[in-house]
């Protein structure tokens, strides 16, 4: 009898973009498809961990047996994220979440005004959800595994060493470009503590259990109850 990879871990996964609005109508958001989180849910369901996965606006089906939390805002999904690391062991950040949102945000339509000029829009900084339950994990008692992922236009391996240092975070994926929002492939780089390892290009369900698998490796020995 194999047990399985992840059985008895409890996986906390972020995924898809988020959505800032500026109005009811209006906001800003990214082209993340979500597909290579729900990937990693779903390949961490198979491995025998019980799976929660906060997902921005994306047009992914849910995993089977995995517990979908839908969100919008970097806000929202930071509040569903923290309460749902309390109870994790591991916790994989792929979402691509919107680095600010409009400072402020008007109850009904922004209208031009008629002296054509282009409303002026003020944005403040979202917080980093990753580096902030990276943090608090630190100080808890039983250990959270935090992954990170990034996505770079260009010197990936060294953004990706200093974002991983930054966060507080034992292992961060790059993903290795042309940037691949939407696509079936990808190939990831793997960096941690030992340095720099790549997965190859390959459908990123495969990537996800490779992934998943490495994730397995760096666990601590004892299992959660
Ligand atoms: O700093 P950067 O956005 O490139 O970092 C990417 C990593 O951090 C991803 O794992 C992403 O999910 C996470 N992140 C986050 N909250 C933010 C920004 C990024 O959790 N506000």
């Amino acid at each position: 009898f194999q047990p399985k990879l992840l059985a008895g871990h409890r996986v906390l996964v972020t995924a898809g973009p988020t959505f800032e609005a500026l109005d009811p109508i209006r906001g800003i958001t990214n082209h993340s498809s979500g597909k290579m989180g729900f990937s990693i849910a779903r390949a961490a369901r198979e491995a025998g961990a019980e799976v929660t996965l906060i997902a921005g606006p994306v047009h992914q089906t849910t995993p089977r047996g995995v517990r979908r939390i839908d969100v919008m805002s970097a806000l929202e999904m930071r509040d569903a994220a923290e309460r749902e690391a309390r109870s994790a062991s591991v916790f994989v950040a792929t979402a691509a979440v919107a680095d600010w949102r409009p400072a402020s945000h008007s109850e009904q339509k922004i209208k031009k005004d008629g002296s054509g000029q282009p409303p002026v829009l003020h944005f403040v900084e979202n917080p980093d959800i990753l580096a902030t339950i990276a943090q608090s994990a630190r100080g808890r008692s039983g250990e959270l595994f935090c992954v990170g992922f990034a996505a770079e236009s260009e010197n990936l391996a060294e953004h990706a060493k200093a974002k991983r240092a930054r966060k507080g975070i034992p292992l961060l994926v790059g993903n290795i470009g042309p940037l691949t929002f939407g696509q079936d492939d990808n190939s990831l780089l793997l960096v941690d503590a030992d340095g720099v390892r790549e997965l190859p290009r390959a459908p990123k369900l495969q990537l996800a259990r490779e992934l998943i698998a490495e994730i397995a490796v760096r666990l601590p020995a004892t299992k959660p109850t």
